[in-house]
């Protein structure tokens, strides 16, 4: 008996299908791969249709965004902290705020379970990844910079309410996981100025990815 299920008698009828399958897979693929190169290797709009001069001055749909609308949606922060809000916070007033919005999903001093674990695994030197796929991840010791600790959790935290966070808020929680990170003392007080300053552990652990031309 062939070891193959699909090699069986009564599977050959099911082959053209599997045969479409994998042939379909490879188009895709190789669609995907062309029309990645197109846009890695000019990032200019030529692949846009040319404006036509017939078209109306407007389509009559939509309206024009409001600057506060644009501003509601304008809240990424990059990694050297360009665009966190003014305010701070402290390990105290997060402490407080991590154990009612945050615990619940991620463990008491963010060790994990039900959902990830924030804190607590492992020496955040050693970075033992590349060896060992079972270690775990956390702030401290796999991410590059803490500046995305503010972003994440301001536009994605507490999961059911993402947003509803106040900028001080952000501070005092950022700041308790950093510290719960052994990456700040106690007493600091978080603002974008001394957030933007926290150099991470795994901070040279990752290179900016150069395929693509990013500027
Ligand atoms: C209802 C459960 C729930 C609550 C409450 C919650 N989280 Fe999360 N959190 C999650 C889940 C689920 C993920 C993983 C999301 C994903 O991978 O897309 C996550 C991911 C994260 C991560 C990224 C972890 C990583 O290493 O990728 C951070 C940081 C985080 N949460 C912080 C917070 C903070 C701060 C709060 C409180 C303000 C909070 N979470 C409240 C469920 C929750």
């Amino acid at each position: 008996m062939p070891k193959m299920a699909i090699l069986n008698n009564e599977n050959y009828f099911y082959l053209p299908a599997v045969i479409f399958v994998i042939l379909f897979s490879i188009e895709g693929g190789l669609i995907a791969l062309e029309s990645d190169d197109r846009i890695c290797a000019d990032s200019s709009f030529e692949t846009l249709p040319d404006y036509n001069p017939d078209w109306p001055a407007s389509f009559g749909i939509g309206t024009k965004a409001t600057i506060e609308e644009i501003n509601a949606w304008d809240i990424d922060i990059t990694a050297d902290g360009t665009g966190l809000p003014d305010g701070k916070g402290t390990v105290r007033a997060g402490r407080k705020l991590y154990r009612s919005l945050c615990q619940s999903c991620h463990g008491e001093k963010g060790l994990g379970k039900p959902f990830d674990a924030l804190a607590g695994h492992g020496d955040a030197q050693s970075y033992p990844f590349p060896g060992d796929k079972y270690a775990v991840k956390t702030i401290g010791n796999y991410w590059p910079y803490a500046t995305t600790l503010f972003d994440y959790t301001n536009r994605s935290m507490p999961f059911a309410s993402p947003g509803s966070l106040s900028a001080d808020e952000v501070y005092s929680i950022t700041a308790y996981l950093l510290y719960l990170n052994n990456l700040i003392p106690e007493k600091t007080i978080l603002t974008a100025e001394t957030l933007t300053s926290i150099n991470m552990p795994a901070r040279n652990r990752f290179v900016a990815e150069g395929r693509c031309n990013s500027k």
